[in-house]
């Protein structure tokens, strides 16, 4: 059950916010589109809960939303971070208060070199792991240092991206689809690398249409379908959950 976050406390909003991460009846459209209609749903500190879903059900617009990018427009709702109101924002206001949204496209900037990627993320403050500790968590992007990042393969490219959202301090680490087109060996590679991710106490929302490997990382789900939430729970109950599995997930 979600609670609206009631900061009307002042300094006591502790007691009062319900999460770590508060989507609270979200509405997103792309103009006259209206994509997301109304979703409530909580994110834990440290966990990483799946946002799953059919193709076009509203993940990646979700996912936008909450990180404040221009598209969609958020007309309804109210977004909370660590007692911050991110639904105030822009992306770059939200991106200094913790968000870090790492798309589908990876997005690895051409002409630059893996460590510039990194270095590029660490231009301004706040910084978050240091270049050496993103080495040892992926020691692959170590060796192709100087290697320019476009030339990368599809998984290091994704491991880049997830290093260069860590290269800064975040608190939340918005993940769309970090499986997709890569073979089942470099995807056991990245479930490795987004555990010990997790073991250092950054909470994740993974997006991802391969939803049984996301569903055996996370810790939560929620199902969207046409931009409503038609389920919230545990990771385990949606993998025991046949029913469910079909009707929403085509698994
Ligand atoms: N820029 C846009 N302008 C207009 N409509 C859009 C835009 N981007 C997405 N949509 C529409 O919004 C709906 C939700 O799209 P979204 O990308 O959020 O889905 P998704 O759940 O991420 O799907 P997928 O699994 O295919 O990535 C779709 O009907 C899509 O066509
Ligand atoms: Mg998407």
């Amino acid at each position: 059950m979600n609670v609206k976050p009631d900061f009307s406390k002042g300094k006591n909003y502790a007691e009062t916010a319900p999460a770590f991460l508060s989507v609270w009846e979200m509405q997103a459209y792309y103009g006259e589109s209206y994509i997301v209609q109304g979703i409530s749903f909580n994110v834990h500190e440290g966990e990483i809960l799946a946002l799953l879903g059919r193709n076009g059900a509203g993940k990646t617009t979700t996912l936008r939303a909450i990180a404040r990018m221009d598209s969609p427009q958020m007309n309804h709702g109210e977004v909370w971070l660590d007692h911050q109101a991110l639904h105030n924002m822009k992306s770059h206001e939200a991106a200094a208060a913790g968000i870090a949204l790492v798309p589908e496209d990876r997005c690895i900037i051409p002409g630059l070199t893996v460590e510039e990627n990194l270095e590029l993320a660490q231009i301004a403050p706040p910084v978050g792991w240091s270049i050496d500790r993103l080495y040892e968590l992926f020691p692959r992007l170590a060796e192709r240092r100087r290697q320019e990042g476009v030339t990368l393969s599809g998984g290091e490219q994704q491991m880049l991206a997830v290093a260069r959202a860590l290269a800064r301090d975040i608190k939340v680490l918005l993940l769309d689809e970090p499986y997709e087109g890569l073979a089942p060996v470099i995807v056991d590679e990245i479930e490795k690398t987004l555990r010990l991710i997790k073991e250092q106490g950054i909470t994740t929302i993974l997006v991802e249409q391969n939803a049984v490997r996301a569903l055996e990382l996370a810790d939560r789900a929620v199902i969207l379908d046409t931009g409503s939430i038609v389920f919230d729970g545990s990771a385990s109950e949606v993998l025991e959950n046949e029913e469910l599995r079909a009707e929403y997930l085509a698994i």
